[in-house]
């Protein structure tokens, strides 16, 4: 017999449907809850609601597993490359040489921008914040390809996009930290691979050879395949429900960027090296800050530590702790924000505080030591975890649309006043 839920509301019993996961996750299917009892559910942050069902990501945050398509996240790491697992994480298959071949040239092909997007960058203050300038363009290319707003787009009109997206975001991404340096804007390079041509527009000048350095290539592929995809993080979530309400691609993944911009979500690794920076400028006595960190007292916390699903440890944090080890010793970089870092790490994976409330260094942890040793600036950061995310975004925002998902509309108890009679201004005291 199919296992269902009983529910008794004042007296009366009502029975919801239990649906099941291929890896045997369970829900309750409560679609027809306010319709049969008159009640919604209230949850705030949503840390138990299923707002989908989806095929891309699974993560078990009790056993740290994260697998895209059913590949673990160590595999890709270390033997597929960028491009490959976008496909696979948009596509739900690894494309077999030719597809991977033509998906690389059809995006390589398309990473130039309208020129009209480059005149853009001068309306922003040359001091904006990059993820500021990111979703702006990022929105900017509705403009550019009203067509993407149809609901009723074609699966190739749908690729299209894809390519599109994929290809213009590493360009405008390049041009945002050019722009705020003053720089000149590097034009894409088509005889590059995906992350050699990021590069090559990052730290290139006109005026000199620029060598791309295959340690570095290497470590920015393994980082973007980590930042990937995530399932229902906030981001996403975001994206989805924008999404849903058959908003374009690009508008979708827009509103992504912002909600990722936030320092609770992706914006946290530009705060751990910040907060080493700090730590660093006041003397560097990682003693001092682990205490004030357990002062419930002092409003100082931690960034990069702990993790909301993840309750052991989190999977990329223990790749990307490796490759940061792997790089800085290559690169030969001996950088004393690193013994910063290190004394920290050391001290939450010791201290009986920080075990005891799963305080462990994640992702946004080392990949800020990993940036910070390839060159790339602080203020990037979270320009960089857009660009390894973006597949992510654009895989769920294509499944949501291929399953035609209704829009999102969620319900609230509604806490405010009753209703009242409108009193003229000069009858208010
Ligand atoms: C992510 O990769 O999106 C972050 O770890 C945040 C999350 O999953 O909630």
């Amino acid at each position: 017999m199919a296992e269902s839920a009983e529910l008794i509301l004042d007296g009366k019993s009502y029975s919801f449907p239990v649906t099941e996961g291929t890896e045997h996750e369970k829900a309750i299917d409560i679609a027809k809850l306010r319709d049969q009892t008159g009640y919604i559910t209230i949850d705030s942050g949503y840390k138990n609601t299923g707002a989908t069902k989806s095929a891309i990501t699974f993560l078990d945050g009790e056993e740290g597993i994260l697998r895209y398509r059913g590949y673990p996240i160590e595999q890709l790491a270390e033997q597929s490359s960028f491009l490959e697992v976008a496909y696979l994480l948009i596509y739900g298959t690894l494309p077999t040489q030719a597809e991977l071949d033509n998906f690389s040239h059809q995006i390589t092909k398309h990473t130039l921008v309208h020129e009209d997007v480059r005149k853009i960058f001068d309306g922003f203050p040359s001091a904006a914040h990059p993820m500021a300038i990111l979703s702006s363009l990022i929105c900017s290319l509705t403009a550019f390809y009203p067509e993407s707003v149809s609901p009723d787009l074609s699966k190739e009109e749908i690729d299209l996009n894809v390519i599109r997206l994929m290809a213009k975001i590493s360009t405008i991404a390049a041009w945002t930290y050019k722009n705020n340096m003053g720089h000149p804007l590097n034009y894409p390079r088509n005889d590059l691979d995906y992350c050699s041509n990021f590069l090559y527009m990052m730290f290139s000048f006109p005026t000199e050879k620029y060598e791309i350095d295959s340690r570095i290539v290497s470590a920015l592929n393994k980082l973007l395949i980590l930042h990937a995809d995530h399932e229902q993080n906030c981001s996403t979530s975001t994206v989805r429900l924008v999404g849903s309400a058959n908003a374009s691609l690009y508008g979708s993944v827009s509103a992504g960027i912002n909600a990722l911009w936030g320092p609770l979500h992706g914006g946290a690794n530009q705060e751990v090296l910040e907060m080493l920076q700090a730590i660093q400028k006041d003397g560097g006595d990682t003693s001092k800050f682990i205490a004030k960190a357990k002062d419930k007292n002092d409003p100082f916390r931690l960034m990069g530590f702990g993790h909301r699903v993840y309750k052991n440890f989190d999977p990329r944090a223990k790749i990307i702790k490796k490759a940061a080890d792997d790089v800085l010793s290559a690169l030969g970089i001996n950088d004393p924000l690193l013994k910063i870092a290190q004394e920290l790490e050391q001290a939450a994976l010791t201290d009986e505080y920080f075990i005891e409330r799963k305080l462990y260094p994640n992702v946004d942890f080392y990949s800020g030591i990993i940036y910070r040793a390839i060159g790339i600036p602080t203020e990037m950061f979270t320009v960089m975890f857009a660009l390894g995310r973006l597949p992510g975004w654009i895989a769920q925002w294509k499944e949501m649309r291929e399953n035609k998902e209704p829009i999102g509309r969620p319900r609230q108890v509604y806490t405010g006043e009753l209703e009242r009679d409108y009193v003229g201004i000069e009858q208010r005291s």
